[in-house]
C-alpha cells in the first residue's frame, strides 16, 4: 500500500528529477523504489528495522541506526514528520549537525502527525519555511538547513524509577516507546513475576531495556539478551545494560535459541496502526527457541487475543495476574 505522504510527493517528481535525495524514516512502501526507477539517486536513513529491512530487500541503500553516521553529499533531504515532538526535534538536530548549511529540506506529514503546527517552529529554527503543497490530508513544507552543533547524547534523559522493591536508574531518548517513563503494563508484569527469572533470558521487544534492568538487579540471570528494532531504544538499552547482549531484530529468527525464559511486553502498534502480528509470531515461534521446560512470560492488554494462540503453542498456559487493563500470561 502506498502511504498518503508518498502520493503527495509523487506530484513533485519533476522537481526531484536528477537530484541526490536523502530520505529520513520513510514508510516502507513502493515510493523510494519509484524514485529510483525515475533515475533519481536515493539514499535512506531509518531508525526502525521493521521498515529498514523491507526497503533494503527492494535493493535500496539503507543506513539503519540512531543517528546518521555516514552522510554523503545530498541535494535534498526528505524528512517524514514524527508525531512525537521531541523525536522530530532530535531528527532536525541530527540533520543540522551532519549536513551542510543550506541543504534543501522537505518536510512531509499527514495531518494526524501534527505537520500543520510544524511550520512556525520550523521557520523560527531555520529562518525560512513555506507550504509547497497540500493533498490527501498531508502537507509538504520546504525549508533549508542551518548548521547546529548537536549530538545524540544531547537528547538523552536520565530517570530513576521505583518498581517492585528495586530502584532503576536508566536513560531514555525521544521517540522510544514510553519515553522517560515505565509503561503501566511493564510495571504490572514486574509486580507479578511468577518467581525468579534465571538462566538464558531473552527480553523480546526490549525497548530501552527496563524489564531486563529489573531482572539483572533482582535475579542476576546468567545471560540476558535484548532484542529490539528501534535504533533509538537500542542505543538506550546498550547504555542501560552495557554487559548484556543487545540485538537489532524484528523476529525470533534474530534471537539465540536454547532459552530458559522469554519475557515480553510485545508491541501492538506498527506506525500508528494497531497490529498483533508481531506478538502472534512470537507466540507461535517461541517453543522452538525455548529449551525443554522453558517459559514465555507475556504482559498484554486484556482485550488482545493471545490466550487461544498461547494454548495452541504451549502445553500449559496460566494467567499469573490480571487487572481491568492488563493480563500476565505464563506459558510453558
Ligand atoms: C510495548 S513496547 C515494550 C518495550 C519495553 N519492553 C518496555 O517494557 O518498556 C514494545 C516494543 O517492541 C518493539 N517492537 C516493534 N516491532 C517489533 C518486532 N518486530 N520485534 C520485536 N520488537 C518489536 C517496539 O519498538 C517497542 O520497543
Amino acid at each position: 500500500m502506498t502511504a498518503p505522504e508518498s502520493r503527495l510527493l509523487e506530484r513533485h517528481l519533476e522537481t526531484l528529477a536528477g537530484q541526490r535525495l536523502l530520505l529520513i524514516n520513510p514508510p516502507a512502501d513502493a515510493f523510494p523504489a519509484r524514485l529510483q526507477a525515475e533515475g533519481i539517486h536515493v539514499r535512506i536513513f531509518h531508525q526502525d528495522l521493521n521498515a529498514a529491512r523491507p526497503l533494503k530487500a527492494q535493493g535500496l541503500p539503507v543506513e539503519y541506526g540512531p543517528w546518521l553516521e555516514k552522510p554523503e553529499a545530498v541535494e535534498r533531504v526528505l524528512l517524514w514528520q514524527m508525531k512525537a515532538r521531541a523525536w522530530h526535534e532530535l531528527l532536525l538536530d541530527m540533520l543540522q549537525a551532519v549536513l551542510p548549511e543550506g541543504t534543501p529540506l522537505w518536510l512531509v506529514g499527514e495531518k494526524r502527525s501534527g505537520i500543520q503546527s510544524s511550520l512556525k517552529p520550523l521557520k523560527q529554527r531555520l529562518g525560512q519555511a513555506e507550504v509547497v503543497d497540500k493533498a490527501r490530508h498531508c502537507t509538504l513544507i520546504a525549508s533549508r538547513l542551518r548548521h547546529k552543533a548537536a549530538t545524540l547524547e544531547d537528547h538523552l534523559q536520565t530517570r530513576h524509577t521505583e518498581v517492585a522493591g528495586e530502584t532503576l536508574r536508566w536513560q531514555s531518548l525521544p521517540g522510544v516507546f514510553a519515553h522517560g517513563r515505565l509503561d503501566a503494563g511493564s510495571r504490572f508484569l514486574l509486580e507479578h513475576l511468577p518467581g525468579p527469572v534465571q538462566g538464558q533470558v531473552l527480553d523480546y521487544g526490549a525497548g530501552v531495556g527496563l524489564l531486563s534492568l529489573y531482572l539483572r538487579q533482582r535475579f542476576q540471570p546468567e545471560a540476558l539478551t535484548l532484542l529490539e528494532p528501534d535504533a533509538l531504544a537500542l542505543a538506550c538499552a546498550r547504555r542501560n545494560l552495557p554487559a548484556a547482549r543487545c540485538i537489532a531484530g524484528t523476529g525470533l529468527r534474530d534471537a539465540p535459541a536454547g532459552l530458559d525464559w522469554i519475557i515480553s511486553n510485545p508491541p501492538f502498534h506498527q506506525r500508528q496502526t494497531q497490529s498483533v502480528d508481531v506478538a502472534l509470531a512470537l507466540i507461535e515461534q517461541a517453543p522452538a527457541h525455548l529449551c525443554p521446560g522453558g517459559r514465555l512470560l507475556l504482559v498484554a492488554n486484556r482485550f488482545l487475543p493471545y490466550h487461544a494462540p498461547l494454548s495452541t503453542a504451549f502445553s500449559q498456559v496460566d494467567i499469573v495476574a490480571e487487572n481491568p487493563q492488563y493480563r500476565v500470561y505464563l506459558a510453558q
